[in-house]
């Protein structure tokens, strides 16, 4: 094992050694290289004459570039675009997104979490978490209805076993019961569980009430006061897009980070969804956890941000620079308040409006729809015909596009969608049923 792995892992080790267990293989071999990049930090500070260390190219003193690339970029500099981004991040974008985590989640105040590591969006984040800390044959926990993806980055990639519980009770809320009992059995199996908790939920739309999170987060600590090691993923990508009252407004990272010591909480959140800019692919990974009042939370944090960093140097070397700077001035801009607070005002009238189209009792028999009280989706489940049936035939007849889930749920990104579109969209998909119905 590398030495600087070896050390990262002693400071893991002597302030948490139930995070050293639960790290894989690999997160165990991690570390972050000394090398080029510290060679060249260093150079950057002392080499006043000639500094020939980075893989960039320089010309007259400045970042060589083409014009036409910068006419393109405007007004960010080159050396806050064209040049790399350090694999942590840029600092002030670190900085700025971690007090933003402390604004949006207000019961975070007085907890110590790590500073974010930026990745190449949330998917990216998921992907590089699943590196660190996920071994094949180790099981991880989700609902029935996910984001696709998750198999292929968890299950495909990683080889991990994905065990799932249904989304939802009877009564149409999160199924506390299923959920739990999954848990508790899967716990009994494995000396570490992964849970994976995404809330406002791809595809349902769904966020779970005040009372269900509080639930979830006993159920977990629970758990983990019972010797089984606990890593909740939460995957955040949709964070803040909370439409009514009495439903979760904060992340349940901020409940879960302070927890017990056999209870890791790792945030995955970013700038893609939340703030329309998924094309920039910034996201980031958050660390929280209990340790022993009397330590500094630093080195631990430290330790895992440089493991995270390294697996990062090690897949993509760094994100986009241009990416992390355009979300940076956006985030300082004496305007981004309210930017963020117009487009949550649009979104959630069209969720609103879905709500109110969809009281007609003239769809009661072709659908009925899941729980929605958040994000950018929701989903209806069918009734009488088949779901890609219906999709291709509402994409064939009306050109009309939406995504079909299994035999019989269809997801409609509101968040796509003019207020004043939606009554005529849910209507076309009635005559969809239809048509179908009476063809066959
Ligand atoms: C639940 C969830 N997580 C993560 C992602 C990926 O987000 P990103 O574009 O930041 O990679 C998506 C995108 O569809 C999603 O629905």
């Amino acid at each position: 094992m590398n030495p600087i792995a070896k050390q990262l892992n002693n400071t893991i080790e002597n302030i948490n050694p139930h995070i050293m267990e639960m790290l894989s293989c690999m997160g165990k071999n991690l570390f972050f290289p000394k090398g080029i990049l510290s060679q060249s930090a260093e150079a950057k500070k002392k080499a006043y004459k000639l500094n020939a260390t980075i893989g960039i190219a320089r010309e007259q003193g400045k970042t060589m570039r083409f014009d036409s690339v910068m006419a393109a970029i405007n007004d960010i500099r080159a050396g806050e675009s064209l040049t790399y981004a350090p694999s942590f991040g840029i600092p002030a974008l670190r900085n700025i997104w971690k007090d933003s985590l402390y604004k949006k989640n207000p019961s975070l105040e007085g907890k110590d979490v790590s500073l974010p590591v930026v990745t190449c969006g949330i998917t990216h984040a998921v992907s590089i978490v699943a590196d660190i800390w996920i071994d094949p044959g180790d099981v991880v926990i989700l609902p029935d209805m996910m984001w696709g993806n998750y198999n292929m980055i968890l299950n495909v990639r990683k080889e991990a076993e994905i065990s799932r519980y249904s989304l939802f009770s009877e009564s149409g809320g999160f199924n506390l019961a299923a959920f739990e009992k999954k848990v508790k059995e899967e716990a009994e199996k494995h000396d570490k569980i992964i849970v994976l908790l995404n809330f406002p939920h791809n595809p349902t739309g769904y966020t779970a009430t005040e009372e269900e999170g509080n639930s979830i987060v006993k159920i977990l600590t629970n758990v983990a006061e019972n010797g089984t090691n606990v890593i909740a993923l939460l995957d955040d990508a949709y964070f803040g897009l909370f439409y009514e009252d009495g439903i979760l407004k904060e992340s349940l990272f901020a409940r879960l980070c302070n927890q017990h010591p056999r209870l890791l909480a790792v945030k995955l959140d970013g700038a893609t969804k939340e703030n329309y800019v998924w094309g920039l692919r910034v996201g980031f990974i958050t660390y929280g956890c209990k340790i022993k009042r009397d330590l500094d939370p630093w080195p631990l944090h430290d330790a895992l941000e440089k493991k995270t960093a390294g697996c990062i140097r090690g897949s993509i070397s760094n994100a986009s620079h241009l990416g992390q700077s355009v979300v940076l001035r956006s985030m300082q801009h004496e305007n981004y308040p309210a930017e963020k607070n117009e487009k949550f005002e649009i979104l959630k009238n069209r969720a609103r409006r879905v709500k109110e189209v969809l009281l007609s009792p003239k769809y009661k028999d072709a659908w009925d729809a899941y729980s929605f009280n958040s994000g950018y989706f929701m989903c209806i489940r069918l009734k009488s015909v088949d779901a890609e049936t219906l999709r291709l035939h509402l994409l064939e007849k009306y050109g009309v596009g939406l995504i079909s889930i299994g035999k019989k749920n269809l997801r409609i990104a509101f968040s796509c969608l003019e207020e004043t579109d939606i009554r005529e969209l849910f209507d076309i998909v009635l005559q969809g049923v239809k048509d179908l119905e009476s063809a066959e």
